[in-house]
């Protein structure tokens, strides 16, 4: 590909300013943002007014720009204008793990068929580089598990309850203060970020597809008081954990809950709003992964990262796909969970074992082992209810 890159941008809030700045301090790098689409003309702009468009076409149409950088917060109609620009033949850098979690096949074979690049590694743990380390590095060793810290309001939030004793709510607006949660923070609260994240992740780990619907995710909304209590009795910490891990020659299983984290644990002292990737390799053994998952500067990096892969012509390769390994993602496997219940309303969970119950006058908790299909199945009246299932990492 050609050195001097020029870039149609789509968005510019937090990720799409914070690329914005990156590049520009990045004086060596050949690449030109030409041309930014946004939603409302309006709004007041850090740049002149020449830059903007709300018209998509502008960009899409334009013969002279090489490269869109998808970066918008709505994914249905970020996944228009991506698989318009692939089949411009123009090459796409996104951050939208949503979009990606839903669309990922059809995109994949979009670029095969255009032969040109989707590239999306701030999608995932924004500036840890986790996706082309799982293409690039861990192609030829088998993995075994990746699990880690995936979402950054949350575990801001989980930071705050339970080593600065906030309250839930407390905590939650801070995290919108500081422009880390959303108005609407459900996509984070209740799993669904770091969902989409394990998604990706899993199609570079194992190869493997899987559904958003399909995907157990249980988030913090349920945590009380008593969860916090019997955590700090037990010198552990609460971490909101994707887990993606092989369950034997064939199966890979794929799940988001809370998790009691021991301190001798890689994940236990990453706070606030840091992320952390465990990767567990079966000729490597344990590696750890740290960094900022979220802002405009950290994401804007890994986008820029992106678009300098570009200019070498990097694309992924699927390599664990294309091995032929025919994993397949299920849910018919068992962990090990604390499910804490209000007596007025409990549900009766079906455990293939429990290790310990207890009951007070008000709630009781069982700590067993469960088949994630069974959490899928009750998963809405156990959250309706106000209880909560935490795993043990
Ligand atoms: N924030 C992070 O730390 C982070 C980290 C990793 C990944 N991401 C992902 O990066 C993407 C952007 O996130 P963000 O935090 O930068 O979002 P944001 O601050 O809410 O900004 C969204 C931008 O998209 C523009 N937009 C919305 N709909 C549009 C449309 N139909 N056409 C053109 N522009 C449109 C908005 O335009 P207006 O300015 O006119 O409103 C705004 O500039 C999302 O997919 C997010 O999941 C974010």
């Amino acid at each position: 590909m050609k050195n001097n890159l020029r870039i149609g941008l789509f968005g510019f809030g937090c990720v799409g300013q914070g690329l914005y700045d990156v590049l520009h301090q990045n004086p060596g790098f050949k690449a030109e943002i030409v041309k930014i689409a946004i939603k409302d003309p309006n709004k007041t702009r850090t740049l002149p007014a020449e830059y903007f468009t709300v018209n998509k076409f502008d960009i899409l149409d334009d013969i002279n720009i090489d490269v869109i950088v998808e970066l918008i917060d709505d994914y249905e109609e970020a996944f228009q204008i991506v698989q318009y620009a692939l089949k411009q033949k123009k090459h796409v850098v996104t951050a939208n793990k949503r979009m990606l979690a839903y669309y990922l096949p059809q995109l994949q074979k979009l670029q095969q068929e255009n032969n040109v690049s989707l590239l999306y590694e701030a999608s995932s743990c924004g500036s840890i580089p986790i996706i082309r380390q799982l293409e690039e590095y861990y192609d030829n060793d088998r993995l075994k598990e990746v699990r880690g810290i995936f979402n950054g309001t949350t575990n801001y939030m989980l930071t705050q309850t339970i080593e600065a004793g906030l309250s839930y709510q407390e905590a939650l607006q801070i995290a919108q203060q500081k422009g880390f949660a959303e108005s609407d923070p459900a996509n984070d609260v209740e799993g669904f970020d770091a969902k989409f994240k394990a998604i990706i992740i899993a199609q570079h780990a194992f190869g493997i597809t899987a559904k958003v619907q399909e995907v157990l995710n249980i988030g913090i909304t349920t945590l009380s008081e008593s969860d916090i209590r019997y955590a700090q009795e037990k010198n552990y910490r609460i971490k909101l954990v994707p887990t993606i891990q092989l369950i034997n020659d064939t199966e890979v299983s794929i799940y988001v809950v809370p998790k009691f984290v021991e301190k001798s644990n890689p994940l236990y002292n990453v706070a606030d709003e840091f992320n952390g990737i465990v990767l567990e390799t079966q000729f490597s053994g344990l590696q750890f992964l740290f960094g900022k998952g979220a802002g405009g500067h950290p994401t804007g990096s890994a986008v820029l990262s992106d678009i300098s892969a570009l200019q070498y012509d990097y694309r992924y390769e699927y390599k664990k796909q294309n091995q032929g390994n025919n994993l397949n993602f299920t849910n018919h496997c068992s962990i090990k969970i604390y499910y804490r219940f209000p007596l007025s309303k409990e549900i009766k969970l079906p455990f293939s074992k429990i290790e310990e119950q207890y009951r007070n006058t008000t709630y009781g908790f069982i700590i067993g082992e469960i088949n994630i299909e069974t959490l899928i199945n009750n998963k809405a009246e156990i959250i309706e209810s106000g209880a909560i299932i935490i795993g043990f990492d």
